[in-house]
C-alpha cells in the first residue's frame, strides 16, 4: 500500500515537472497554453507558485517518457495522467491546462486538466480518479498554500473551484481552499475544523451554487463550525468577480455581505413559505433539527443565541422552540 502510493506521488511529480516544462518552453504550450492564462488574467508568478502546466495535443507525449523513464504502466494507468486505447497507453489530458493538487505537505496527490477555452463537447475538467493518493471526499484544493494565512486570520474561505483559489491568491486573498464543486463532506469539514472554527463560504449566487452550500449547513454545525455565507453576484464566481472589482473592493464585498449561514437559510425557508401556515410550520421543524446539531458541550451558548434569534424572526416562543429543538437531539 505505502509502496503503491509512494510510486504514485513519483508519477505525479515526475508528470508535474513535465507539464510544467511544456507550458514555459514549447512552443504549444506557450501559444495555446500560456497565452490562454495570460488572457485570463494569470500572472507568471502565480501560474509558477500553483505549479500550473500543460498537456500537449499529441496522444503519446507524456505517455512515451513516462513507458521510457521505466514507470510501471498498471500504476500510471491508476494515475488517470494516460488511459489504455487497444492495448496502447495514450495521454488523458490531451490539449489540457493541468492544475496540480497538493497534498498539506506539498506532494502531487493529483491533477485537474481543463479543457482551453470553452468546454463544448468534452467536460470542462478531467479529474484524477480515486486511488491510494486521491480520495475525493478528502481533497480541499488549496489547503496546502493556505495553512498559515488561515491561521493568521483563524478563518478559512470556501470556494468552489482551482482558478478562485488561483485568483484570490493572486489578489492577496490567501486563506481560501476549494471543495471542487460537489457538496461538503464531513472530512472536508474536519480538516477545515483543524485550521479554524470560522468557515466562510464562497459561492456564485445561482441556485445550484446555493443549494450545494445549504447542503453542508448541518455537517458542517454538527462538526463545530461557525459559517458564514457570502454569494457573489451576476453570474460571476470569486474568480472573474474579484478580476473585475479589484483585490480591495472583493475583501469590501465579502465584509459587507457575509451572512450568518443559520439565519440566511432561515430567511430562504421563510421567504419560500410565504404566508401558508403549514409551511411555516415546516420551516419551524427544520429550523429546530438543524440547531439540534449544535449540539458540541462548548456551543451550547451559540445554540441559545440562536434560538432566541430564530424564534425573534420566526415570531414563537423561545421555550416551545427550545424544547422542539431538544426533540430532534
Ligand atoms: P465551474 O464550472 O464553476 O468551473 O466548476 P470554474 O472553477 O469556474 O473553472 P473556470 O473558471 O471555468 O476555469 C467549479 C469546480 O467544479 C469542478 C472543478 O473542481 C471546478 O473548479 N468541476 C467543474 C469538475 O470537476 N468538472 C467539470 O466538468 C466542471
Ligand atoms: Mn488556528
Ligand atoms: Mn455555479
Ligand atoms: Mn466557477
Ligand atoms: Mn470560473
Amino acid at each position: 500500500q505505502q509502496l503503491v502510493a509512494d510510486s504514485l506521488f513519483a508519477i505525479n511529480s515526475f508528470a508535474q515537472k513535465f507539464f510544467a516544462d511544456q507550458l514555459w518552453n514549447t512552443e504549444e504550450g506557450q501559444n495555446i497554453a500560456l497565452s490562454y492564462l495570460e488572457e485570463r488574467g494569470f500572472n507568471k508568478e502565480i501560474t509558477e507558485k500553483f505549479q500550473v502546466g500543460y498537456n500537449p495535443q499529441s496522444r503519446y507525449t507524456f505517455s512515451r517518457l513516462a513507458t521510457q523513464n521505466q514507470f510501471n504502466p498498471e500504476l500510471l494507468l491508476k494515475t488517470g495522467l494516460v488511459a489504455n486505447r487497444n492495448e496502447e497507453l495514450v495521454d488523458n489530458y490531451r490539449g489540457r491546462i493541468i492544475f496540480p493538487i497538493h497534498n498539506n505537505t506539498g506532494k502531487i496527490i493529483g491533477f485537474g486538466a481543463r479543457v482551453i477555452g470553452k468546454a463544448e463537447k468534452a467536460p470542462k475538467y478531467i479529474n484524477t480518479p480515486e486511488n491510494e493518493l486521491y480520495i475525493k471526499s478528502r481533497i480541499l484544493y488549496g489547503s496546502y498554500f493556505a495553512r498559515q494565512a488561515i491561521d493568521k486570520n483563524d478563518e478559512c474561505l470556501l470556494v468552489e473551484g482551482y482558478t478562485d483559489v488561483i485568483s484570490l491568491h493572486q489578489a492577496g486573498i490567501e486563506n481560501v481552499v476549494a471543495s471542487g464543486g460537489t457538496s461538503l463532506t464531513t472530512d472536508q469539514l474536519r480538516l477545515i475544523k483543524k485550521y479554524t472554527n470560522n468557515l466562510t463560504i464562497i459561492y456564485d449566487g445561482d441556485a445550484a451554487g446555493v443549494k450545494a452550500a445549504l447542503r453542508g449547513l448541518d455537517m458542517a454545525l454538527e462538526e463545530g463550525l461557525n459559517v458564514k455565507l457570502v454569494l457573489i453576484p451576476d453570474k460571476e464566481d470569486p474568480d472573474s468577480y474579484v478580476k473585475k472589482v479589484g483585490a480591495g473592493e472583493f475583501k469590501e464585498f465579502v465584509a459587507a455581505n457575509k451572512k450568518d449561514f443559520v439565519l440566511f437559510q432561515l430567511e430562504v425557508m421563510l421567504k419560500e413559505a410565504g404566508n401558508d401556515v403549514n409551511r411555516k410550520n415546516d420551516v419551524v421543524n427544520q429550523v429546530a433539527e438543524t440547531l439540534s446539531k449544535i449540539n458540541k458541550a462548548e456551543d451550547f451558548t451559540k445554540q441559545q443565541e440562536y434560538i432566541r434569534r430564530c424564534s425573534g424572526i420566526l415570531r414563537i416562543d423561545e421555550t416551545g422552540l427550545t424544547n422542539l429543538v431538544n426533540k430532534y437531539k
